[in-house]
């Protein structure tokens, strides 16, 4: 069914309009019913005789979309005292009595709000894509909020955000402010969440919830993801699996402080308020003036996790990550291989060992800047983006013509928002920091934030990456660090201080739009001492992250695994490295389940190692178009047996890939059974080999053989994974 053939507006009975003094109250008995379809789900929200705009269904989409109007009626929960518990934007002051999603101080001072529908505007944007908006105000104040609904038909994800404005006769003063407000029925919710700290990302946590409220929120200002990030599942009636259960993801797509309320109400529905944080930052609000909130991403699906990640992968490739159906450069990395300690000797042989290892790209890490407070370590030098002469005296100029002559990209570090205190930068306006005037400066890695809320900091986070270009149009890739969370807000710029967090997080936005507006196709790695900052507000500017600074393989097994549920492979920058016991061949196969890059010594390499690193970068190459662009199913859980098992297919289901590697060292732990391929075409016939074998070994399987994609997903193929066999990369193509 093509959204096209479903009317979304259905007003069912009568109406007579009532001319009454108020403009608003355009009294009516009728219903007004707006479905919000896509093409498995429906979120429909009514509008009722008095006007109060509820959420009455969240779920698979209905046959008949005129059904939509019985489902009320057959809850029958406790009495709801205020018509409100299932708003679709629960205002506060008035009737309500369960968490808000805005809270509202008037120009007079009163801080009731009351929101009545007033109208609605459903605009196709292309074929798949198409924008709810809906009007708001309220019956007493001049005071209106447009919610808007983003749906992407095929991929089954909405984007919900508001529009807040009001017309009184002096300020008003928003205290809480929602991006959305969603209604769940169901008979028990199991929230899974994250929590995390430096190179501990993406631990996951999975229970019921019971009544009250449960927040997943972060005050760190910047780099707000290190102990939890937004993203989030919500099972209905039972812990979703990867292939079966109604499951629903949430995300923010803000950088900053944000905050999800889960509230289970007395009713047993679950209301999900989702937004920017309003921990100290009420904001105030002039007449005529519009604040817009992040959109708050969410999708549902009926069959379990895997479905559920693989829809909102493929949206994210196609509308929000930075050029997410493009092209990766592979990479190799100076940072562990030589951290402040190089000079551009040092950096030719890296060069040269890029060439020699075959990625496409050299990216030189932090220590290439600063001289007065040289960048030797992590306390100086941080805001002085000027070459360090003593280790770079011919400049990146040279290094990019060095790259160049050797047929390979350049790419460079910068940490633009960051500063330490020990940098001319500091010296010449101390007034563009983040700090309390009167109080002492608190450092995180030795360093201090810059005040992005002001203009002028933007234009000079933004001249950095400029006059880079500007100088070195050859420079290939910049990796964006941030390092530090934001201790003691305050800005010698803002007036109002509430405005802080958001406006720092605005400036950031502006200059990220600026970058893109004047170099819209350079690829960008967004880091933040590992995962502290990856979520989709940021990502629509960058075409990858950083997902944690522990590189360990079998810990990466785990992180990656949990990243792959919201993010696309393509997404996700994975170096090899020499942290872990695991022989390279292991750590390059947990690499390759990305966008993969090397963080090693190269010219250290035995033999063999750097012979196995060439000939799995060339298999990459043959396979990154699946890897990057194709479907990933996650077949064995590492945290649920002996073996975790990755595979990725081609759109066409004639081509693929399979990591498997053993996670449990324990005597005999292996690939007992045959593990269950998915996403494959019954009828095809599929011939798999082994690939990335070690110079010297050879596969134990056997390549004769040819199974049906019937057979494959039925009963399985075992990659014959054990102590000796830790790690086992598998093709898979279809005989014809
Ligand atoms: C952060 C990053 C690392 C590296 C260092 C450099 O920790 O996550 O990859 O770039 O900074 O200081």
């Amino acid at each position: 069914m093509n959204f096209n053939q479903r009317t979304t507006t259905v007003i069912l009975g009568f109406s007579i309009v009532l001319l009454l003094k108020d403009i608003i109250v355009t009294k009516s008995f009728a219903q007004t019913l707006i479905p919000i379809e896509t093409q498995n789900n429906a979120f429909v929200l009514e509008a009722e005789k008095d006007k109060d705009l509820s959420s009455i269904y969240f779920g698979k989409k209905l046959v008949d979309i005129n059904e939509y109007k019985l489902v009320s009626g057959l809850y029958k929960q406790t009495e709801e005292y205020t018509g409100l518990a299932n708003a679709a934007y629960t205002p506060s002051g008035s009737r309500n009595l369960l968490e808000p999603a805005i809270t509202v101080t008037h120009a007079d001072g009163n801080n009731s709000l009351d929101l009545r529908y007033v109208s609605h505007k459903q605009a196709k944007v292309n074929d798949n894509v198409s924008l709810l908006s809906i009007v708001l105000k309220d019956p007493v104040y001049d005071f209106e909020v447009k919610l808007y609904y983003k749906s992407y038909f095929k991929e089954d994800v909405v984007e919900q955000w508001s529009e807040i404005k009001h017309g009184e006769k002096g300020d008003v003063v928003l205290q809480k402010y929602a991006s959305a407000n969603l209604h769940l029925k169901a008979k028990s919710y199991w929230l899974n969440q994250y929590h995390g700290d430096w190179a501990k990302e993406m631990q996951p946590e999975e229970a019921r919830l019971t009544h009250g409220i449960k927040t997943i929120d972060s005050k760190l200002g910047t780099r707000a993801n290190l102990f939890q990030p937004s993203v989030f599942m919500i099972s209905l009636d039972k812990p979703a699996t990867e292939d079966e259960g109604n499951v629903l993801y949430g995300a923010l797509e803000y950088s900053g402080n944000f905050k999800v309320d889960l509230e289970l109400d007395y009713q047993d529905n679950l209301r999900i308020i989702a937004g920017i944080n309003n921990y100290a930052s009420p904001y105030t609000l002039k007449p005529g003036d519009t604040f817009t909130t992040p959109p708050f991403l969410y999708t549902f699906s009926n069959q379990g996790k895997g479905n559920a990640s693989r829809k909102l992968q493929s949206w994210a490739r196609k509308y929000k990550l930075q050029d997410g159906n493009g092209n990766r450069l592979t990479l190799l990395n100076n940072w562990e291989a030589t951290y402040f300690d190089f000079n551009e000797n040092k950096l030719a042989e890296l060069i040269g060992d890029t060439k020699k290892l075959g990625v496409d790209m050299f990216l030189l890490d932090d220590g290439w800047f600063a001289n007065k407070y040289s960048r030797n370590d992590d306390r100086a030098g941080l805001g002085d983006w000027q070459e360090n002469k003593a280790k770079l005296p011919n400049g990146i100029g040279s290094l990019v013509k060095e790259a160049t002559a050797n047929g390979v990209k350049f790419g460079l570090w910068i940490e633009p928002e960051m500063i330490n205190p020990k940098s001319e930068l500091y010296e010449k306006h101390p007034d563009w920091v983040i700090k309390q005037p009167k109080r002492n400066e608190h450092y995180f890695r030795n360093q201090l934030v810059l005040d992005l809320a002001n203009p002028q900091v933007q234009d000079f986070v933004y001249g950095i990456v400029d006059r880079l270009f500007t100088k070195n149009p050859e420079l290939a890739y910049l990796k964006w660090d941030c390092n530090a969370v934001i201790y003691n807000a305050h800005s010698a710029f803002l007036k109002n201080q509430s405005h802080f967090y958001i406006e720092y997080m605005n400036g950031l936005y502006n200059v990220l739009k600026r970058i893109r507006a004047k170099f819209p196709n350079v690829p960008m790695m967004l880091c933040s001492g590992g995962g502290g900052r990856v979520d989709y507000g940021a990502l629509q500017f960058f075409t990858e992250f950083w997902p944690s600074d522990n590189t360990d393989p079998m810990e990466r097994i785990f992180i990656q695994w949990e990243y792959s549920y919201f993010y696309p492979a393509i997404s996700s920058s994975n170096h090899v490295t020499d942290w872990g016991k695991q022989p390279i061949k292991f750590r390059t196969d947990v690499a390759m389940m990305g966008k993969l890059g090397f963080d090693i010594v190269v010219n250290k390499l035995p033999e063999n190692d750097l012979k196995f690193c060439q000939e799995a970068i060339k298999n990459y190459n043959g396979l990154k178009d699946v890897i990057w662009h194709g479907d990933q199913y996650r077949l064995a859980n590492p945290r649920e047996g002996n073996v975790a098992s990755v595979m990725y297919v081609d759109e066409a289901k004639a081509r693929g890939i399979i990591f498997n590697y053993l996670v449990n060292n324990r005597y005999g732990s292996n690939s007992a059974s045959p593990i269950k391929l998915k996403g494959l075409d019954p009828r095809k016939k599929y011939r798999i080999t082994e690939i990335n074998l070690f110079p010297g070994t050879s596969s134990t399987l056997d390549v004769k053989k040819v199974f049906s994609g019937d057979f494959l997903m039925n009963v399985g193929f075992n990659p014959d994974v054990n102590t000796s066999r830790t790690s086992v990369v598998l093709e898979f193509k279809e005989v014809k």
